[in-house]
C-alpha cells in the first residue's frame, strides 16, 4: 500500500538559513514555501527525484515543532510515505499495534490527505501517510 518515500521532514530553527544550506552545500533547489497557520508552521519543499525534503520551522511557541526543536534540536522530524489511501494505511497501522495521532485522514497542504502515527510505534520516527491530490483512495 505504501509506494515510496513522499518526503522527509526536517525541523529547522531558521527557514532562510536552512534553505541556503540545502541550496549552497547540496546544490538543491527550493520549489515552494508555504505558511500553514493551522499547524503553526512554515515549510519549504525541495524536490529530489521522486521524493522531497520538507524543511519545517515553527511560527509560534505553541507549535509542536517548537517543542521538538527544544527537545531534540534541528533534526529529522518525520518520514512521510505515499499511499493510495490514508485511512486504510492508518487502519492497518492500528491493527498492527500502532498508536495513531490521527484516527482518520485529514486535509494537508495542496489538496493532499494526511495522517500521522506516533513515533513510539515506529522505532522513534514520527510517521506520516500522504495521499496525493487526485488519487481516489479506493
Ligand atoms: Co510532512
Amino acid at each position: 500500500m505504501l509506494s515510496r518515500i513522499d518526503h522527509i521532514g526536517i525541523a529547522v530553527r531558521d527557514l532562510d538559513a536552512a534553505i541556503q544550506v540545502y541550496e549552497r552545500r547540496l546544490g538543491l533547489q527550493v520549489s515552494g514555501r508555504e505558511r500553514l497557520e493551522s499547524e503553526g508552521i512554515e515549510i519549504a519543499m525541495i524536490a529530489i527525484g521522486e521524493s522531497r525534503i520538507e524543511l519545517i520551522t515553527p511560527l509560534n511557541s505553541d507549535s509542536k515543532v517548537e517543542k521538538f526543536l527544544q527537545e531534540r534540536g534541528e533534526a529529522v522530524h518525520h518520514v512521510a510515505y505515499a499511499t493510495e489511501n490514508v485511512g486504510a494505511s492508518l487502519q492497518r497501522a492500528a491493527i498492527g499495534g500502532a498508536q495513531l495521532l490521527d484516527g482518520a485522514a485529514r486535509p494537508g497542504a495542496h489538496g493532499t490527505q494526511i495522517g500521522f502515527v506516533h513515533p513510539k510505534s515506529v522505532c522513534g520516527v514520527l510517521t506520516e501517510f500522504v495521499q496525493a491530490d487526485g488519487e481516489t483512495g479506493a
